[in-house]
């Protein structure tokens, strides 16, 4: 991989994704997309990226795949989740609403929104509400494994019993594994969706989660996506971003400070 070959790989990333890739990933990304031309049966680097450049080949898609960190765990930052169960859970009730939209953009294989679904599904009062999580991603791969909701049985006896009890155990033959239950799953929608682009939903949601994502993004587009975001939220809504991520949140005088990296679109007045 020349010089060039890496430049032309970190244009592209950046234009399709909003991914900036340092200079020192340089190894991950040679490491991550040989892979890809072995698969392709290609030569050169040259080669690979003329058939990724268009972008309505396969392998444009598998060029993203490979290049999304996708790293993420159940309760991550778990006050986020505490913020759900002890600000929004009695603020709506307050409204009277009994219905709640709840988008987790930048979803990876589903770890943060099954994480919303355990923490609501497991309240017994909102047995009845309207609850509906969207779970967006670029990365068609995680989208795949978010929807079959199959983890590994260790990490599921680490919740709490009536979390454990929304999963069934054992997937076919393979008793180490466990799936989440239909009603974690019917609360979820896993839909392909890059940031960038257009959004289709027209809001208004909740409480928003973007966490560890726009922390590959530029100044600019973290800001816009900052806007983007805020604009979708009700007054009252929440928006909760990564450790790194909130410094992004000042550029909205829209969004005051809801502690820890989380913040909330102020009310009209
Ligand atoms: C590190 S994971 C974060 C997962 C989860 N939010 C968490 O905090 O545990 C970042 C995710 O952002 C996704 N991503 C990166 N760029 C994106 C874009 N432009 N549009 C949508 N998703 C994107 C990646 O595919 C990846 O799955």
């Amino acid at each position: 991989m020349t010089d060039a070959d890496f430049n032309r790989i970190r244009r592209l990333l950046k234009d399709r994704s909003g991914i900036d890739v340092g200079a020192g990933k340089r190894q991950l990304v040679y490491g991550r997309l040989t892979r890809r031309l072995r698969a392709r049966g290609l030569r050169s680097f040259n080669e690979y990226l003329a058939l990724v450049e268009d972008a309505s080949t396969d392998e444009a898609r598998f060029f993203l795949n490979s290049l999304t960190t996708n790293v993420t765990e159940l309760f991550r930052e778990e006050h986020h989740f505490d913020l759900l169960r002890e600000r929004l859970v009695p603020e709506a009730t307050a409204l009277g609403t009994r219905r709640l939209r709840i988008w987790s953009a930048g979803c990876s294989v589903g770890d943060e929104p099954y994480s919303v679904a355990l923490t609501l599904a497991a309240l017994p009062e909102l047995a009845a509400w309207d609850i509906k999580i969207l779970a967006t991603d670029i990365d068609s791969e995680v989208l795949a494994q978010g929807r079959e909701g199959v983890y590994q049985m260790d990490r599921i006896q680490k919740l709490k019993p009536n979390m454990r009890a929304l999963f069934s155990r054992g997937v076919g033959s393979k008793a180490g594994l466990a799936r989440a239950g239909d009603r974690l799953r019917s609360m979820i929608s896993f839909k392909q969706l890059n940031l960038l682009e257009d959004w289709p939903m027209s809001g208004p949601f909740d409480v928003i989660f973007c966490r560890n994502v726009i922390i590959y993004f530029d100044a600019p587009t973290k800001e816009s996506l900052v806007h983007r975001f805020t604009s979708l939220l009700r007054p009252g809504g929440y928006l909760l971003l990564g450790h790194s991520e909130s410094p992004a949140a000042g550029c909205s005088p829209l969004l005051d400070s809801a502690g820890r990296t989380a913040f909330v679109r102020k009310a009209i007045r």
